[in-house]
């Protein structure tokens, strides 16, 4: 009937604009961040898109970028619904500052250990981690122009024997910055992540594990 709106579109009308108010919370520097769309072919990524003109910060302000973004990353990436994206923010971290990882579309990343993986933090002494293990890597990018982005989270959880002989029984996974799940090892997506396994399995010595560059690296707490 023209002129009147059913209750399906008032609906779908509440959601957008609850999802708008989420998608850019006020007051903060996610304020100005923009999603830029996917490159290339999504469904048979090579490797992790790149940025363009990715800046150089310094320790200190690639630090300040990220705490103020980290808590509405976190909120996206929880949003997934994938346990491995609910609390890492609260788990050991294991580099003192953002880092630049050429591997990973060249973003800014950080990683995070939860407990059963703090061996993790012995770096090229952890040997095999132990199952239950989970590894989280939240990553953001900043261009030489300054535009600041929300980049994907990305996991490796170390699932029981047998799992996957060749990723090492590790579960890798991709969450997008909306927190869209892009794929996880034998779940959704899971063609969508074979590229991580196979650069992943160069480190198949250290349990598949690159480690985090040195001079970013957090020294084993001592108990
Ligand atoms: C081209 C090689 C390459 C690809 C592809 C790659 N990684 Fe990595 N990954 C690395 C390197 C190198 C490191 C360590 C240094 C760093 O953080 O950049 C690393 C570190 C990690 C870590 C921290 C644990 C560790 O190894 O120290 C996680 C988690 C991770 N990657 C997840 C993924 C996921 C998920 C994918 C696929 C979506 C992926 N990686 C694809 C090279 C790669």
């Amino acid at each position: 009937m023209p002129g009147s709106m059913s209750w399906s579109r008032v609906a779908l009308v509440a959601g957008l604009v609850t999802l708008l108010a989420f998608a850019r919370p006020e007051g903060s520097i996610a304020d100005e961040v923009t999603y830029s769309p996917i490159s290339g072919d999504p469904e048979a990524p090579r490797r992790h898109f790149r940025v363009k003109d990715p800046a150089q910060l310094d320790k200190a302000e690639a630090g300040r970028i990220y705490d103020e973004l980290a808590a509405d990353m976190a909120a996206a990436y929880a949003s997934s619904g994938v346990p491995a994206a609910q609390d890492y923010q609260a788990w050991l971290s294991a580099n003192t500052a953002p880092y630049r990882s050429a591997t990973h579309g060249r973003r800014y990343v950080n990683n995070y250990v939860n407990d059963t993986a703090k061996a993790y933090l012995a770096y090229e002494d952890a040997g095999r981690l132990p199952v239950g293990s989970v590894l989280a890597k939240d990553s953001f990018t900043v261009t030489a122009t300054g535009v600041i982005e929300p980049g994907p989270l990305f996991t490796m959880e170390k699932m029981p024997d047998g799992f996957s002989y060749v990723s090492g029984d590790w579960r890798y996974g991709m969450i997008m910055p909306d927190g869209t799940l892009f794929g996880e090892t034998n779940g959704k997506g899971s063609e969508r992540v074979k590229y991580c396994i196979t650069c992943h399995l160069a480190q198949e010595a250290f349990d598949h594990l690159f480690f985090v560059p040195e001079d970013y690296r957090v020294v084993e707490p001592s108990e």
